[in-house]
C-alpha cells in the first residue's frame, strides 16, 4: 500500500487497501465463494477506473475492520457510521448512503408500531450492534438477546427463537429474503433512527479525504445508480442464471459423450435398458414426490379441521350465554376460562380479570392462586392492559414496573412461573376493563401458534359481549345480534375488503323481503343469513381471501368451500341452525350452475334466492381486492340481464322496479 504525497494539484496515489464489514449485505459482504462482494466493493472498482487508483477491498470482521484502520493496516474504512469518539482519531468523507433502524416482528403480532409497544418482550439484536445501544435507550422495558452476526440473528427468528427484532434496514431485507421470511415478518411503520453511512481515514492520513471524495464525484450519477440498482433492485436469492446455464452445459456435454459413446460401442440395446431403469426411478422420484405433497395438504386440512371444531366450540359457548342468563358471570367466566383451556392446550394456566372502582380483582384463574392474588388488594393502575390480542414475553417482569416490592413479591409468590402469555383485552361499553390472559409455564417448550390467536381472538370477544350484557341487562334479542355481531367482527377482521359487506347485504335483503310482502320470520331470516352469509370465510386462508391476482382454480375451489364450512359452523347451533341451509346455498344458481349442490329454481330456498341478489349487488358496488367498485347503475342492469340464469326473475323483478326505495333504505352507505 502506498499513497505518495500531493505533489501540487497532482495525485500520485498507487494502491488504497479499504477495510469493510463482512456481514453488512448489500453493500458489503462476503459471498458463498468467499468474495467481497457487494455495493461497497463495485463503487471503490468504479472509483478505481476513475482516479487509476488501484484498491485492494478487504471484507472481515467489523471488530478486526477498526483494528486495520487503527494500526495502519488499511488506509480507508468504509461501511462506517460516524460518532464523536470515532471522530477523534478518524476523518470522515461525504455520506453516500441513509440507513433506518427498524424494528422487525412475526406477521402475527398485532399493534406493535414501535418500541414503546414491546415492554415485556425479547428483542434479538446483534452483539455490538447500534441498533441494540438505540432499541434500549428508547425503551429500557425490553429484553435484549444478543446474536454474533445478523445472519444468525434472522436465521434464529426464521426458527421461532425471537420474534421480534432490531436491524438496520438493508441487512434485514437482504436475510428475510434469503431465508424466504418476507411474508411472515413485517417492519414497524416508523425508523427508530436514521444515520448516514461514510468511509473514513485515519487523522493522520487526512488529505485522503478529499482524493476519495473528488474520485467518488467523478463516478457518473448513472453507474451509481447501476450499481444501486444491481444489488437493491434485484432479488438476490432468486434463479441464478450463470450457475444454471453452467449445468446446462456440463449437461449437454454429458449428453454428447454418452450418444458417442452409445454409438462407437454399439450397445444400443443394453443403453435402451438403463434408459428404462433411469425413467423408472424418475417416476418412483416423482410419486414419492407426490405422495409427501398429499401429506401436506393432509395436514393443512387436519389444521382447518382444528380451527372449525374451535369455532364451534366458540358458537356452543354463545349458545350456553343465550340459555343461561341467570348463572352468575363467576361461574361463565370460568367456564370461557376452562373452555379457552381446552381450545388452546399450548397454554397451561390462565386467568380472567378485570378492574372495578380503581382495584384489579381476578374472577377466575387456572393454575395461579386467586385467593391470594385477591387479598393483595391490588389496583387497578397495576393492571397492563393490550391495546390487540398479543402474546407477552415474561409478563411478570413488566408487573415488577408497576407495583412495589413487597406487592411484586407477594404476588410473585401467588402466581406460577411464566414463559409468555397470550393476552386479550376485554373491552365494554366503557371502554378496556380488564385481560383474558392464557399462559405457558416457564419449563414449557411450546409457543402460541397463530391459530390459537385467532381462536384466543374470538373467546375475547365472546366474553366482552357477555361482559358487555351484565352491564345494561338487555333483552334476549339483542344478545343474539350481539353474538352475531361479535362473530361479523371476527369476519371483518380477517376479510380486508368486506368491511360492512354483511351488514349491507343484510339490510338489502330485509328490504327486498319487505317489498316482496313476506312473513316476519323469513324478513328475520333474511336479515341474520345476510349477516352471516359469509361466516365460512374464516377458514379460508387469508393469503387466498385477499390475494389481488387472479385466483388459480385450486385456489378458487378453496373459495367456493366457504358457503360448506359456514353452514357446519352454524349448525352446530340449534338457535342458528335454521338459517344455516340458507348459508349453504347462497351461491346457487336459478339455471342450476352455482355450488355446492347445483339445486335449481324452487329448489333453492327462497331465502338464499334473495340474499344471492343482495350479495352480487353489494360486491359490485363495493371496492374488492382485485378491482374497482362498479356504479349502482351498472350494478343494476347486470342484476336485470342475468334474471332467469343466475338470479330467480321474481325476485330481480322486486329488486329493479324498486330501485329507488332499495338505494334508499337498502344501504347505511351512499352508494356511487
Ligand atoms: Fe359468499
Amino acid at each position: 500500500m502506498f499513497l505518495l504525497p500531493l505533489v501540487g494539484d497532482l495525485v500520485v496515489a498507487q494502491e488504497l487497501v479499504v477495510v469493510g464489514d463482512n456481514s453488512y449485505p448489500p453493500y458489503s459482504f462476503v459471498n458463498d465463494q468467499g468474495e467481497a462482494v457487494g455495493i461497497c466493493v463495485d463503487l471503490w472498482s468504479a472509483f478505481s477506473a476513475k482516479t487509476g487508483i488501484t484498491v485492494e477491498y478487504i471484507a472481515t470482521e467489523w471488530s478486526k475492520a477498526l483494528e486495520m484502520i487503527s494500526t495502519g493496516k488499511a488506509d480507508v474504512v468504509d461501511t462506517i457510521f460516524y460518532d464523536k469518539e470515532r471522530a477523534q482519531w478518524l476523518a470522515f468523507t461525504k455520506p453516500y448512503a441513509e440507513i433506518e433502524v427498524r424494528v422487525f416482528f412475526k406477521e402475527n403480532l398485532q399493534g406493535i408500531t414501535g418500541l414503546e409497544t414491546l415492554s415485556g418482550f425479547v428483542v434479538g439484536a446483534k452483539r455490538g450492534d447500534r441498533s441494540a445501544e438505540i432499541a434500549k435507550s428508547l425503551n429500557p422495558n425490553i429484553s435484549l438477546r444478543y446474536f454474533d452476526s445478523y445472519e444468525q440473528l434472522v436465521k434464529a427468528a426464521s426458527e421461532d427463537t425471537v420474534r421480534v427484532f432490531v436491524m438496520d434496514m438493508p441487512p434485514a431485507q437482504y436475510y428475510l429474503a434469503k431465508f424466504e421470511l418476507y411474508d411472515s415478518f413485517k417492519s414497524a411503520s416508523r425508523a427508530l433512527s436514521k444515520q448516514f453511512l461514510y468511509r473514513a481515514v485515519r487523522k493522520d492520513n487526512e488529505s485522503l479525504v478529499d482524493i476519495i471524495n473528488s474520485g467518488f464525484d467523478k463516478i457518473d450519477t448513472s453507474e451509481v445508480s447501476r450499481i444501486y440498482e444491481k444489488w437493491m433492485g434485484m432479488p438476490v436469492f432468486k434463479v441464478n442464471w450463470k450457475y444454471i446455464f453452467y449445468i446446462a452445459a456440463v449437461f449437454v456435454g454429458i449428453l454428447l459423450v454418452v450418444m458417442l459413446w452409445n454409438t462407437l460401442l454399439r450397445r444400443k440395446i443394453r443403453q435402451a435398458v438403463q434408459n428404462a431403469k433411469k425413467q423408472q426411478e424418475e417416476l418412483l422420484g416423482a410419486y414419492d414426490q407426490l405422495r409427501a405433497a398429499n401429506f401436506e395438504l393432509e395436514s393443512a386440512y387436519l389444521e382447518r379441521d382444528k380451527l372449525l371444531g374451535r369455532l364451534k366450540t366458540v358458537i356452543s359457548l354463545a349458545d350456553e350465554l343465550l340459555e343461561s342468563r341467570e348463572s352468575t358471570q363467576e361461574q361463565f367466566l370460568s367456564h370461557i376460562l376452562e373452555k379457552a383451556l381446552y381450545e388452546i392446550p399450548t397454554a397451561n394456566y390462565g386467568s380472567i380479570s378485570v378492574t372495578e372502582g380503581g382495584v384489579w380483582k381476578f374472577v377466575c384463574t387456572a393454575g395461579h392462586n386467586i385467593e391470594k392474588l385477591n387479598k393483595l388488594n391490588l389496583k387497578s393502575h397495576m393492571m397492563v392492559l393490550v391495546p390487540e390480542v398479543s402474546v407477552v414475553e415474561d409478563w411478570n417482569k413488566i408487573n415488577q414496573v408497576s407495583m412495589n416490592q413487597n406487592t411484586y413479591e407477594q404476588f410473585s409468590s401467588a402466581v406460577k412461573p411464566v414463559k409468555s402469555s397470550l393476552v386479550a383485552p376485554l373491552r365494554t361499553d366503557k371502554g378496556q376493563i380488564g385481560n383474558l390472559a392464557l399462559d405457558i409455564a416457564k419449563e414449557s417448550k411450546e409457543i402460541f401458534s397463530s391459530n390459537d390467536i385467532e381462536v384466543m381472538r374470538a373467546f375475547a370477544s365472546l366474553t366482552s359481549v357477555f361482559l358487555k350484557l351484565h352491564e345494561y341487562e338487555r333483552t334476549k334479542k339483542d344478545i343474539s345480534e350481539q353474538i352475531i355481531f361479535a362473530m361479523v367482527r371476527m369476519m371483518e377482521l380477517y376479510d380486508n375488503y368486506t368491511k360492512g359487506h354483511s351488514m349491507r347485504v343484510a339490510k338489502i335483503a330485509l328490504e327486498i323481503g319487505r317489498l316482496m310482502n313476506l312473513s316476519e320470520h323469513t324478513i328475520k331470516n333474511l336479515y341474520w343469513t345476510g349477516l352471516v352469509h359469509d361466516i365460512g370465510k374464516l377458514l379460508i386462508p387469508k393469503r387466498i381471501l385477499n390475494k389481488k391476482d387472479a385466483l388459480s382454480d385450486e385456489e378458487y375451489e378453496t373459495v367456493k368451500k366457504h358457503t360448506v364450512w359456514g353452514y357446519e359452523v352454524l349448525n352446530s347451533s340449534p338457535i342458528l341452525r335454521e338459517i344455516a341451509v340458507y348459508v349453504l346455498h347462497h351461491h346457487e344458481r336459478w339455471d342450476g350452475t352455482g355450488y355446492p349442490d347445483h339445486l335449481e329454481k324452487d329448489q333453492i330456498e327462497l331465502v338464499s334466492r334473495i340474499i344471492s341478489v343482495a350479495d352480487s349487488f353489494e360486491a359490485m358496488v363495493s371496492d374488492r381486492a382485485y378491482r374497482k367498485a362498479f356504479s349502482v347503475e351498472y350494478a343494476f342492469s347486470e342484476i336485470e340481464s342475468c334474471s332467469g340464469s343466475q338470479f330467480d326473475p321474481a325476485v330481480v323483478r322486486v329488486f329493479v322496479y324498486n330501485k329507488h326505495r332499495i338505494l334508499e333504505r337498502g344501504s347505511e352507505r351512499e352508494l356511487r
